[in-house]
């Protein structure tokens, strides 16, 4: 699938599963800007990029607030070229009781999960909009397709990004624009193994016994950036290896 002369953004980059789908993307032909918090992560995940004959950039900086948001989208451009490519990765997750989620928990969940996919899509979509041609793909969750005890805050911010994948890819398809997502389910990365979730006794009730790869979304999301997706839009992409079927 060649991705040669386009540009991507994949937030969240440094780690898990957006470092996977930048690898991903890189090796199908993309330009990858490495947008992340965590500076080292970022730098490691161009550094794998470059070590195999693609091109990347890192930007440091939160993707969930307008004024780094801007800057980082202002020297992509710049390094790299307009942006037809944007996978709003970079995410956070909790487990808490209801009761106990308190406003500020609440207000650090959405503006990360939610806002932040917002305002990069919004910084980057009038790219995509002057080039005719233009894929996003928003990493959603299970947990908003199932629901989730003691994530109802994590869980409300998914389902947020998966409405906010539809609206887009009603208010874009004319523009050629697909705006799609994935809602992974259970993927080993450092985020699932900082969490409560014990790996192993999940993986061995799952249908396949295993836990997700990143590489198992970075899959799925090569394939919907693909000019091959081009008749795709507004769809849920479950990668949880029969986990969840709505
Ligand atoms: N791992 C799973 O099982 C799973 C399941 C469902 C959904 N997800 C979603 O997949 C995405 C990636 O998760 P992961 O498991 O790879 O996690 P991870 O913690 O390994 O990686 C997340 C990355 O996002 C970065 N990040 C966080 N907040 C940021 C911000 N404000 N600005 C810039 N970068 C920021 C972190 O520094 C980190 O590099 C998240 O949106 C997560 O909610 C993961």
């Amino acid at each position: 699938m060649s991705l040669n002369g386009k540009v991507a953004v994949v937030t969240g980059s440094a780690s898990g599963i957006g470092r996977a789908i930048a690898l991903q993307l890189a090796r199908d032909g993309a330009a990858v800007a490495v947008w992340d918090l965590n500076g080292e992560g970022a730098n490691e995940t161009v550094a794998m990029i470059t070590a195999s004959g693609g091109k990347a950039i890192a930007c440091v900086g939160n993707a969930a607030t307008a004024q780094d948001i801007a800057s980082s989208a202002a020297r992509t451009r710049a390094e790299l070229g307009p942006i037809t490519i944007l996978v709003n990765n970079a995410g956070i997750t909790g487990f808490c009781r209801f009761e106990e989620i308190t406003e500020e928990m609440m207000d650090r969940m959405m503006a990360i999960n939610i806002k932040g996919p917002f305002l990069c899509t919004q910084a980057i979509i009038p790219d995509m909009v002057a080039a005719h041609w233009g894929r996003i793909v928003n990493i959603s969750s299970s947990s908003a397709q199932t629901g989730a005890p003691m994530m109802a805050h994590y869980a409300t911010s998914k389902g947020g990004v998966i409405a906010f994948t539809k609206t887009l890819a009603r208010e874009y398809a004319e523009k050629g624009i697909t705006v799609n997502n994935i809602p992974p389910g259970f993927v080993d990365t450092p985020m699932l193994r900082a969490s409560p979730v014990d790996v192993d006794a999940q993986a061995a009730q799952s249908p396949m016994k295993r836990a997700g790869s990143p590489e198992d979304i970075a899959a799925a999301c090569s394939y919907l950036v693909s000019e091959a997706a081009g008749y795709v839009t507004g769809h849920t992409l479950g990668v949880n290896g029969g986990r969840v079927m709505p």
